[in-house]
């Protein structure tokens, strides 16, 4: 199985598991005891802090840790509305679409605080024009994804930054897919510069950190005394623990890998293009992530291209993983001028460190030979007027015989499944 959804999770680094195995057996004490135990686990903590904030290039003070970057982006953007709220609702602006910054978004509005989307252009890059008129004085927040995490775009965060310092307002980035990286659960919110930090980093999930420069004080979103009362709750020490050491890592590793990742994705991007006509590459001429590829395959359904894929062995998504499984249209794809059937087939081929060159020729030449055919099936469907396959792809598909024993495929087994090339 050859595997390119690293957007979504990536596998734990080695050295990672290690030290969260060693803090298992020997830092498992609550850090905030006074007992010898207790003190061990302080100082793991205490010196995976150190490590984690010399890799971020922040004081280890800023950092505080936390379950991931969902909860890191609510207590950077309810924590800086709560700070600037009194008298008014402060307003805020969000750019780069992140699903769980979106539904945060909606919550807000509908409590009364007013929010507004920065807009993107056909290629996903943000709109600076729009964001300058849209951040005034008025605005006390302007939060933005490091690197939209479905195209991979990179968003303008110094210029981006430079808007919202000189209207007073406080930047929020959420770092999850940052420069040139696949995975970083980091959020920071900087008074100065909106800066990229970018690992390769793999560390597990359930844990990640928000960073807040020094001298700014956010009400906290858990009471408790832990993370100097900022962030309650016992901190999650093996997971911390393992978090530092993909950061050490990552910054041994990390110019060579996205030198490699970069240079894969070229040469997928460029195999795919010439091998299927009709392949659309989203953010093609903006800087993107080095190893994040977005494209649709004319306009057939990405359940269906990602049905075949899989079947025959390459594993990938469609959109975001924090939306995946969900059936509507990518808004992200949708806010940069796709229709709905074009924000339908959007897939996201995201590679890693591992992904070797006989991957990716490999994934060329599955895609080549099994989604080719629907490609050139949707052509002929066009000038004759005939049904397109995605929609022969409904189940239960007159033209699908199940494989003994296969009673219930689910929807995506059904569609990948489906033998309409084969009877055409
Ligand atoms: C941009 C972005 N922010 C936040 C999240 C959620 O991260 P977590 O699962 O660490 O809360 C994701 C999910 O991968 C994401 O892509």
């Amino acid at each position: 199985m050859i595997y390119l959804d690293h957007n979504a999770s990536t596998a734990v680094a080695p050295e990672a598991i290690e030290e969260m195995v060693d803090a298992l057996q020997s830092g498992w004490a609550n850090p905030s005891s006074t007992h010898d135990p207790g003190q061990r686990a302080r100082r793991m903590l205490a010196d995976a802090r150190h490590r984690v904030a010399s890799f971020l290039g922040c004081q280890p003070a800023e950092l505080i840790f936390t379950s991931g970057a969902t909860e890191a982006n609510h207590m950077a953007v309810l924590g800086a509305l709560a700070r600037a709220r009194n008298p008014a609702p402060a307003p805020g602006a969000v750019g780069g679409r992140t699903p769980g910054l979106l539904g945060l978004a909606t919550r807000l509005r509908a409590e009364g605080v007013p929010v507004d989307l920065i807009p993107v252009d056909a290629q996903g890059r943000l709109d600076l024009a729009a964001a300058r008129t849209l951040i005034d004085a008025d605005v006390a927040l302007v939060s933005v994804m490091g690197a939209n995490n479905e195209t991979g775009v990179l968003m303008p965060l110094v210029e981006l930054a430079g808007i919202a310092h000189a209207a007073g307002a406080l930047m929020h980035v959420d770092a999850n897919p940052a420069d040139r990286q696949d995975r970083l659960p980091v959020c920071s919110l900087r008074r100065r510069s909106g800066q990229r930090v970018g690992p390769q980093a793999a560390w597990p999930k359930g844990v990640g950190a928000l960073i807040v420069r020094k001298g700014i004080a956010l009400p906290a979103l858990l009471a408790g005394r832990q993370e100097r009362r900022r962030r309650g709750g016992t901190e999650n020490t093996p997971g911390i623990a393992g978090f530092a050491a993909a950061c050490e890592r990552a910054a041994r590793t990390l110019s060579a890998d996205l030198e490699q990742v970069s240079r894969l994705r070229l040469r997928l991007e460029e195999g795919l293009r010439h091998g299927l006509p009709g392949l659309h590459l989203y953010g093609e001429q903006a800087a993107r992530l080095s190893n994040t590829c977005c494209v649709r395959f004319g306009e057939l359904d990405s359940e269906l291209v990602l049905g075949r894929l899989e079947r025959a062995g390459v594993v990938a998504s469609s959109g975001a993983a924090c939306s995946a499984g969900a059936t509507q249209p990518s808004h992200v794809l949708l806010a940069m001028g796709e229709t709905d059937t074009q924000a339908r087939a959007g897939v996201r081929l995201s590679l890693g460190r591992d992904t070797t060159e006989a991957d990716v020729q490999r994934v060329i030449d599955i895609a080549v030979r099994h989604i080719g055919p629907l490609l050139a099936a949707a052509a002929r469907t066009e000038r004759t007027g005939a049904p397109a396959p995605q929609r022969l792809a409904a189940w239960p598909c007159p033209r699908w015989r199940p494989a003994p024993g296969c009673r219930s495929p689910s929807k995506r087994e059904a569609v990948g499944g489906m033998r309409w090339t084969a009877t055409h």
